[in-house]
């Protein structure tokens, strides 16, 4: 494929490497298409319309053969530091549009594409431009303001000059600007701080200059115009490539390989032979041939080539949409829609039509809807032509297979006819670059003038394991009329006749069925209101309040505003406190910046793959490696024999094992490692390793079942306060339920990777490793080598995204690659892949609460009881710390008087699960606002005012007798309350939800409470080593580590205000073991706080040191000062330490200060659901979030932004699925959707609280790395509150349990109505199969 082409290959001349090309700025994120980190453009030149095509696609399945005669386009050669940064890289940096920055160069290339197709986009290009990216760290809206930076009309918000928003005036989401001050701020605060809203500033950007942009290749366009087109051969190692260029010799090729592939796009056979293990020694690549390409206008249609690629396919449809009248254009119309959410932009470039229709995935969203609407396909073989409808294949009709030896050749699409009415749908687990759950195609020809049904078809996709036909219903209804009868009947005749096969997937088939006649009901009223426009007397079309079902949710380009507090008196050169752009940014954006995956091959680097369990409980037999060992290029296979000392750590009873030994414990649990010359080798070896198991009982996967064999991890944790037997007594209501919360996959972008580099002598070795935590790789690695800690280094220089994901993982990951780099002597590169990344390394604990509470009429809680259990997995990694976590603060914001709980980790034949942004708060906290929010149902009082009646007050205790002052949690509450509109928009909803039925609004506001604290002092202790050189340089680094939370870049500003010296003059190189050692984690928001102190530290050292000097030459530059000191052999190098804050907890009273401050904050959201499918659409959030005195108030910001969308994706589409042997599906971002584009609000706005300090914290901040993610379920409850309202109109039972992730699944399941009904199988099993 094009990545591992770019990235890594040796151009070979006679078998000489002759260079390597290493481009490595486009990065590997899954390598099936799913996540456009490998985004490049790819540009051909047609000399007959002697047109230049640009287009995006990814580079990780676009073959190399296919590029013949292409020129491709990395971000390498858009722009570099070295050259010129090109407009889209600078402002993607300066809008702080990248993190970690590993998503950075695939969203310049899809932005930079769509500029040179269109230089002025409109804001819809722009937005469907970057379907196909994925960003696991912003929340996007950084990106997009980058982004509307180019775009023609004007979207708010591009910050005038004058740092005011240009849609001030237009919408009341940014009005409340002024008043920010005005009411709420002090009034010697207000003169101190002035309210901002600008975190960049247009004027700084270069313009956009077409006429800069790279040439196509002249001498391509020479061998283009001048070389007759040949047959083209490409010999690999294993496979040959075809490219045929007629379609005799094609149709030749074919009947000499029947079973090989056409391949155009790749997007069907690339992810088969990565993913699933077919190989195909022969692949033909017809994409050349003319016949193929036609683009034709007819009478009664349109014909297009099977190889036009999905993206012609939609430009052309969009074009004869406008020319033709629109009688005739309803099925283009249907199609078109379809095609728009079709994979990201980048498939669509690239995967063709034909491929689309014959590969006959039961989720070709085409199928259907061409099947319906009588699409022919014209087939050819060796001396045969032949036209087929392609409805007969689906529907079983005449000769309706496609043999081998035929292949595609177009398809014509018809006009659509006078009475004829054509629909497309489909439901996603997300609404953009995600397969169907289930689609349909359906189409109704009326007798002229009347609505008796003359010809109807019906088909559907995702229901089977093809395209369906419901052909009995549609002959059955024929001649009928269109109405509520026929509706009826057709609903059950259709659920009849169209099974839905439950799958090993744990497929979601009552969903689907339900979707099936939805889907018909809403062509219905489709149908029903175009008859309407037919002929109004005689059709009066549906009721006005069914009208917006009608309107699908559409992606449109966020307004979003931030705001802070900008200090107008501070001095010019004092950068803390500014939105400085992050260090790495322009090299994020330009490619520059290296991981460990970039790093230069090592001479007589190895590569390794490793083997992994198979058996979620099994004794290990035998492992057999004979097969694995003939691969060619094999060295040798390294397991748990091998491991010089420690193979388990024991950090608690139970171990962390690096290989297995004599059993496994969870299917993907590591149990040997191929090291090979190239990963191609090492995985194709790795496949050959056979294993024998011997299945051991009990198999526990599920909590339930850790509960039923008494699973645990030690300790238990409890905490208690008041007596709450005693007050369930007095109380007038008590409620006792349950919630589960699925787990989630951290999904950083840059996945585990390790370069382990023996250094030749003493035993040394360097570990470059992705982690968070350098200190226990060292640790680890020592270990299983036996050697002292004092021979491996450990360097980061960063991380592409953690999230927690990078703890003890990374060093059990790491410890692996040095033991194979130790017994083959050489270098070993361990980069995980997708898959292997979300098999092996756990990630957020599902969760189980039960609660029982009890309340007053007047909706005072006065006694909880809960459980809390987590599912731990294999082994303890933190889980007891994280349950111990979720006790501290599952009282988020509220005073609960009497209570109890208890927290369990359960130990599970799962993978080990572990720490994850939040560490138990996310899932605790959501289960005190589930009970919250069932008082508000019992007590009749809305949740908000539950919220504030029971809302901390005063100077009060926590449930672990610490003191809190809740000024702030107030502040926010109030002031997300103002900001939001809140009541007047839940009053506009209600009104909304009166005058629609199947669309619903929904609201919901939810404070925060969020204590920083890592439980004991010497978890936040930490180091900083700073360095003068003579020339007045500043070399810094500390025991943080980057990962995209802009740690370094903060560091530089605490270290330019020490040293009063610009930021330009200080650099920082990498994190080391070698330079700060026993450094602790970079973890629990903690990062700046503690680093920030040392590096204050250290600075102050140096600047007593200097002092003297300065004194005595007080005019002096720093250059001069330096010099002086040097001469004067005053030292220029110093370290910084910070001791760790003072915090402890006694367990055995229940009590301590395992905190040492409180983040505070208040989210609002709006959500419209629909009733019909259960998808919903993200209308507006405001956050208010208190975080002290931002350091820097762009990184900030970016970090509740993109804390709350990945808190959006936790808490309603993240689902992680297991086979009952505990098998992990979502294994990529095929099966398992992260928050992309589609699902950001659309109005987004964040506000930092005034006047705030924090004694305990550098420069009055917080910590604020984690505290957003929560926010996330204000979108959970506010989609809770469209469905009670559904539920409320529809008189279902008040009382009902919603389970996270609340997907578009629970929300149709619990929008009970007729079709739910006609389902026959129950609905109960949805809720409570979700987690555990
Ligand atoms: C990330 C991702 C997201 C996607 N999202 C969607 C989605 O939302 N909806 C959806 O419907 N699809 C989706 N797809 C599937 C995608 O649309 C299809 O894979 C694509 O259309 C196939 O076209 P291709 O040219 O890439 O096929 P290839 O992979 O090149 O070929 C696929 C198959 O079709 C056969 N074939 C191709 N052309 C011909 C021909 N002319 N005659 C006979 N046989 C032929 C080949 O032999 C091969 O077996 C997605 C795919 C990916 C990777
Ligand atoms: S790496 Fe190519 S799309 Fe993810
Ligand atoms: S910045 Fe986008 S994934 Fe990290």
């Amino acid at each position: 494929m094009l990545l591992s082409y770019l990235r890594k290959r040796r151009i070979l001349f006679l078998s000489v490497p002759l260079f390597e090309i290493r481009l490595t700025g486009t990065k590997y994120g899954c390598g099936g298409g799913g996540c456009g980190a490998c985004t490049v453009m790819i540009s051909t030149y047609e000399p007959s319309s002697k047109k230049i095509r640009h287009y995006s696609a990814n580079a990780c399945l676009l073959p190399i053969c296919c590029l013949y005669g292409a020129a491709v386009t990395t971000v390498e050669g858009v722009g570099s530091t070295e050259t010129r940064v090109h407009p889209v890289q600078e402002r993607l940096a300066k809008c702080h549009g990248s993190q970690c920055g590993f998503c950075s160069p695939g969203m310049v290339m899809s932005i930079y594409t769509l500029l040179r197709n269109y230089p002025e986009p409109t804001p819809e290009q722009m937005i469907a431009a970057l379907a196909g990216n994925l960003c696991r760290c912003t929340g996007y809206r950084p990106i997009l303001d980058a982004c509307k930076t180019f775009c023609k009309e004007s979207v708010c918000c591009q910050r005038k000059a004058n740092g005011k928003c240009c849609s001030d005036q237009e919408d009341d989401l940014f009005d409340k600007e002024e008043k920010v001050g005005a009411n709420s701020l002090p009034l010697l605060v207000f003169f101190l701080f002035k309210v901002s809203t600008s975190l960049f500033s247009i004027d700084e950007f270069q313009p956009l200059d077409p006429t800069q942009e790279l040439i196509f290749p002249p001498e391509l366009m020479r061998m283009a115009e001048n070389q007759p087109k040949r047959t083209l051969f490409f010999h690999g190692e294993r496979m040959t490539w075809i490219s045929p260029v007629s379609l005799d010799e094609l149709l030749d090729l074919k009947a000499a390989h029947p079973k090989a592939p056409l391949v155009v796009g790749n997007t069907g056979v690339g992810p088969e032979m990565k993913f699933r293990g077919v190989f195909h020694p022969v692949v033909i690549a017809p994409a050349r041939i003319p016949d193929l390409n036609v683009v034709k206008y007819t009478e009664d249609g349109l014909t297009l080539g099977a190889a036009c690629s999905l993206s012609v396919a939609k430009d052309v449809l969009t074009n004869a949409i406008s020319e033709f009248p629109e009688e005739k254009t309803k099925v283009f119309c249907a199609v078109l829609k379809q095609l728009r959410t079709l994979g990201g932009e980048q498939i669509r470039n690239v995967a063709s039509l034909g491929g689309n229709i014959i590969s006959r995935k039961s989720t070709s969203d085409l199928n259907p809807v061409l099947a319906a609407s009588n699409c022919v396909l014209s087939l050819a073989s060796r001396g045969k032509k032949r036209r087929i409808p392609l409805s007969d294949i689906f529907a079983g009709v005449g000769n309706n297979t496609i043999t081998p030896e035929e292949i595609l050749v177009s398809v014509h699409i018809p006009h659509s006819r006078k009475g004829e009415y054509v629909c497309a749908f489909r439901q996603a687990p997300r609404r953009e670059n995600a397969l169907s759950i289930t689609n349909a195609g359906m189409r109704v020809l009326f007798e002229e003038g009347t609505d008796i049904i003359k010809d109807l078809s019906i088909f559907y996709g995702g229901a089977a394991s093809t395209t369906v036909c419901a052909k009995q219903t549609c002959s059955a209804l024929t001649g009928r009329h269109w109405n509520e009868q026929t509706l009826d009947e057709a609903c059950r005749l259709i659920l009849k006749e169209i099974a839905v096969p439950g799958s090993a997937s744990g497929e979601k088939v009552d969903y689907k069925k339900t979707l099936i006649i939805s889907f018909f009901y809403r062509f219905f009223l489709e149908v029903l209101q175009s008859l309407k426009t037919t002929d109004p007397y005689h059709y009066p079309g549906i009721p006005v309040e069914y009208g917006s079902v009608l309107q699908d949710f559409k992606t449109k380009m966020p307004q979003s505003i931030q705001i802070y507090q900008a200090k107008p008196d501070q001095s010019p050169q004092d950068p803390v406190g500014r939105p400085i752009m992050h260090q790495s940014g322009i090299k994020h954006a330009t490619g520059e910046a290296v991981y460990i995956d970039d790093l230069p091959s090592v001479d007589g680097e190895l590569f390794l793959a490793v083997v992994t369990s198979s058996r979620a409980h099994a004794k290990i037999v035998s492992i057999d490696t004979s097969e694995a060992l003939k691969v060619p290029g094999v060295f040798d296979v390294i397991s748990a024999h091998d491991v010089p000392a420690t193979n388990e750590f024991y950090y608690s009873d139970d171990p962390e094992i690096v290989f297995a030994r004599n059993k496994v414990i969870c299917v993907g649990q590591i149990v040997c490692a191929v090291v090979a010359d190239s990963d191609v080798h090492a995985k194709q070896a790795a496949a050959k390793v056979k294993i024998e198991y011997e299945v051991l009982e009990p198999v526990i996967l599920t909590i339930e079942e850790a509960i039923k064999h008494n699973s645990f991890f030690e300790p238990k944790r409890k905490l208690e306060q008041g007596n709450v037997d005693q007050a369930f007594e007095t109380v007038d209501n008590i409620i006792e339920g349950e919630i589960h919360i699925g787990g989630q996959e951290h999904f950083y972008m840059e996945t585990q990777s390790v370069l382990a580099v023996p250094k030749g002598e003493d035993k040394e070795m360097d570990v470059y490793v992705s982690t968070q935590h350098p200190a226990v790789i060292q640790e680890m690695v020592a270990a299983s080598l036996g050697v002292p800690a004092n021979r491996i280094m450990c360097h980061v220089k960063r991380v592409g995204g953690a999230f927690g994901g990078k703890l003890l993982k990374s060093g059990l990951l790491a410890s692996v690659a040095a033991v194979a780099a130790k017994k083959t002597g050489r270098a070993v590169r361990f980069i995980l892949s997708r898959g292997d990344d979300m098999l092996i390394t756990g990630g957020r604990h599902p969760f189980i609460g039960k609660y029982k509470v009890g309340f007053m009429n007047d909706g005072r809680i006065r006694a909880v009881d809960v459980n809390y259990y987590i599912n731990g997995g294999c082994t303890p990694d933190e889980s007891v710390l994280v349950a111990a976590v979720s006790l501290l603060k599952m009282d988020n914001a509220y005073k609960i008087p009497n209570l109890r709980c208890w927290a369990y980790a359960c130990k599970t034949n799962l993978p080990s699960n572990t720490a994850f942004r939040g560490f138990g708060f996310p899932q605790s906290a959501l289960v005190t606002e589930t009970w919250i929010t069932e008082v508000a149902d019992k007590t009749g009082l809305s949740p908000e005012k539950i919220r504030e009646i029971n809302m901390y007050k005063e100077n009060e205790q926590t449930h672990f007798k610490q003191k809190l002052d809740p000024q702030n949690l107030i502040r926010c509450w109030n002031e997300c309350m103002e900001k939001s509109a809140y009541y007047s928009r839940k009053k506009a909803a209600n009104e909304f939800n009166k005058q629609n039925y199947w669309k619903k609004k929904g609201i919901a506001i939810v404070p925060l409470k969020f204590p920083f604290g890592l439980g004991t002092r010497y978890l936040s202790q930490a180091s900083a080593l700073v360095h003068i050189y003579t020339d007045g340089s500043v070399l810094l680094t500390h025991g943080g580590i980057e990962m995209g939370q802009g740690i370094h870049t903060k560091m530089i500003q605490v270290a330019s205000r020490e040293l009063n010296i610009p930021m330009s003059s200080i650099h920082f190189c990498e994190t080391s073991t070698t330079t700060v050692p026993n450094a602790c984690a970079s973890a629990g928001s903690a990062g700046t706080d503690v680093n920030g102190m040392a590096v204050k530290d250290a600075c102050q050292t140096l600047l007593k040191r200097l002092q003297p000097i300065i004194n005595k030459n007080p005019k002096g530059t720093w250059n001069e000062w330096i010099k002086e000191a040097f001469e004067q052999s005053v030292s220029l190098s110093a370290t910084g330490y910070f001791r760790g804050y003072n915090e402890n907890m006694d367990w055995e009273k229940g009590e301590g200060q395992p905190f040492t401050y409180f983040l505070f904050g208040a989210a609002c959201s709006e959500v419209e659901i629909n009733c019909l499918t259960g998808d919903h659409k993200n209308l507006r959030t405001d956050i208010v979030m208190d975080i002290g005195c931002s350091i820097n108030p762009a990184v900030d910001i970016g970090q509740i932004e993109g804390a709350f969308v990945q808190g959006i994706g936790l808490y309603t589409m993240e689902e992680l699925k297991y086979s009952p042997e505990g098998v992990l599906y979502t294994r990529g971002p095929d099966q398992y959707k992260i928050p992309a584009v589609c699902d950001i609000p659309e109005q987004f706005s964040v506000s930092l609280l005034s006047s705030s300090q924090n004694p305990h914290a550098i420069y009055a901040s917080k910590g604020i790395g984690e505290a957003g993610l929560f926010l996330g379920c204000s979108v959970f409850f506010a989609l809770r509150d469209a469905v009670t309202s559904v539920r409320n109109e529809r008189g279902l039972k008040t009382t009902f349990v919603l389970n996270s992730p609340l997907t578009a699944e629970q929300i149709r399941a619990s929008c009970a109505d007729d079709f739910t009904e006609m389902v026959t199988e129950s609905w109960g099993g949805v809720c409570s199969s979700v987690s555990g």
